[in-house]
Order: C-alpha cells, then sequence, then structure tokens
C-alpha cells in the first residue's frame, strides 16, 4: 500500500502497524482460534475471568455444574464447608462459589503453574481468598477433611469428534485416557477417604458417561445418594454423591 498525500508519515506509521495487528488476529480467527483468548476474558456467571492459553475457556456447562452444587450445599446446609476443587484450570468454579457463599472454605489443586498463575490473578481481580496449591492430584495427600469436592476433570475420549477451535486450548486440560473415564476411576475411591460423613461430591461429566459413573458411584458409595443430573441441553452431564 502507498501512503496518500493528505497523511503525515507518523500518522502514516500508525495506521500500518494497526493494520498488522488487525491482520493477525484476523488470520487467527480464520484458524478456528478462539476469541476468548484474542479477548483475554469471559463473562462466567456474571463474573469477569481473565483466560489465556494455558487454562481451558469455561463452558455454560460448568456454569450448570455451580448452580446445581449451590442450591446442594443450601439443602443440606453446608454453607460454612471445607470444599477441594480438583483441577481449577482459571480458577473459575471455586472463585464463583466463594462470591456466592463468602463462608465457604476452599483449597484448588492444580497440576499446571501457568495455569495457576491465570487462577490467582482471577482470584484478586474477583477479591476473594482461595488457597491454591500446585499439586498433582494423582498425589495429593490431603491434611483435612472436606464437606464438599468439586471437580470438572478432563473426560474427552481420545477419539471424540471434538470441535476445531478445542485444539488451541491445553491437551492436559481437555483429554482422559481409559475411554474419558481415567480421573473419575482415581478420584472416587481415593478421595472417598477424605471426605466427611455429611458430605457431597460434584462432578461435570462426558454426556455419554451418566450410565457408567453411576455404576461406579453406587460401587464405591454404597450408603449415598447418586444422581445423575441433565445439562441445559438435555443430556447426561453431572454427577452428584450425597453422603446425608
Ligand atoms: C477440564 S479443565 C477444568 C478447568 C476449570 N476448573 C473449569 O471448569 O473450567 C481440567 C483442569 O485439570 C487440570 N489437571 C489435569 N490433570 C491434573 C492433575 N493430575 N492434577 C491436577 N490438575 C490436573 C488441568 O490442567 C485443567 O486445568
Amino acid at each position: 500500500m502507498n501512503k496518500p498525500n493528505n497523511i503525515t508519515q507518523n500518522d502514516w506509521n500508525l495506521l500500518t502497524e494497526k493494520y498488522k495487528v488487525i491482520h493477525k488476529i484476523e488470520k487467527k480467527l480464520n484458524k478456528n482460534y478462539p476469541v476468548q483468548y484474542l479477548i483475554g476474558n469471559v463473562d462466567f456467571y456474571g463474573y469477569s475471568i481473565l483466560v489465556n492459553k494455558n487454562v481451558l475457556i469455561p463452558r455454560f456447562e460448568t456454569e450448570t455444574l455451580i448452580e446445581k452444587t449451590i442450591s446442594y450445599i443450601k439443602k443440606y446446609k453446608l454453607e460454612k464447608s471445607n470444599v477441594l476443587e480438583l483441577g481449577t484450570g482459571s480458577g473459575c468454579i471455586s472463585i464463583v462459589l466463594k462470591k456466592e457463599i463468602p463462608s465457604l472454605n476452599i483449597e484448588a489443586l492444580e497440576i499446571s503453574s501457568k495455569a495457576l498463575k491465570v487462577a490467582k490473578k482471577n482470584a484478586v481481580i474477583n477479591k476473594v481468598t482461595i488457597n491454591f496449591i500446585k499439586k498433582d492430584l494423582f498425589k495429593f495427600k490431603p491434611k483435612n477433611k472436606y464437606d464438599i469436592l468439586i471437580s470438572n476433570p478432563p473426560y474427552v475420549k481420545y477419539d471424540d469428534i471434538v470441535s476445531e477451535n478445542i485444539k488451541y486450548e491445553p491437551k492436559k486440560a481437555i483429554y482422559a485416557s481409559d475411554n474419558g473415564l481415567k480421573y473419575y476411576k482415581f478420584i472416587l475411591p481415593y478421595y472417598k477417604k477424605f471426605m466427611n460423613k455429611k458430605s457431597i461430591l460434584a462432578f461435570e461429566i462426558g454426556y455419554k458417561d451418566g450410565e457408567i459413573l453411576k455404576k461406579l458411584a453406587v460401587k464405591e458409595f454404597i450408603k449415598s445418594k447418586v444422581i445423575i443430573e441433565k445439562d441445559l441441553s438435555g443430556k447426561d452431564r453431572y454427577l452428584f454423591i450425597i453422603n446425608e
């Protein structure tokens, strides 16, 4: 492009710089790069959550997980609970829980230090205190017992057909071996030991896994209420285990 005569060299330089930036963004969008990463934040449950390529972009389904968990917390009067979140990513679940029920005491585990950096920033922006712990959930040895465990673990099967833009999100946040069940198969028997007698376990799950996970949960939690609930599109999406 040639510089028109009616513009100063300085303005022309600024314009061409801006054009280059816009062109770069356009190229990324054409390759299905998530617009949320370009903007740098999302609105989640009415709160602003920073996102970058190191964290999963919070999903609508996860807002419903939180909504349902909050109503169980209120129903069973567990507002003054110790909560453990496994795989916090951007911190969205723990941050919303703390905003909505400030009397909760929350620990949130995450294996990725880059993700934890984002989660900590989000806690500051949203003015909440959460105890973030950098730890592999397969190796964590809790010192306390918990009243609530919540997790949206990786659950996509390696051979699932997924949308094009998922390829830009961290693989560790999305895929799980053992047909997508690896995390649940570990979490249910292991973390059972660290739950108080009266407690709630809340999970987001793959929409095809309701039946198999219900069986697994019933086997581990013989005396508990095991409930599979649906997302807004009518698909199995949540597993709740209620120990009354
Ligand atoms: C599906 S994402 C959920 C992120 C966020 N909680 C949400 O709902 O948007 C799963 C998260 O678990 C973390 N993760 C995966 N394996 C883990 C492990 N072994 N220990 C701790 N965190 C893990 C990933 O890094 C990722 O941030």
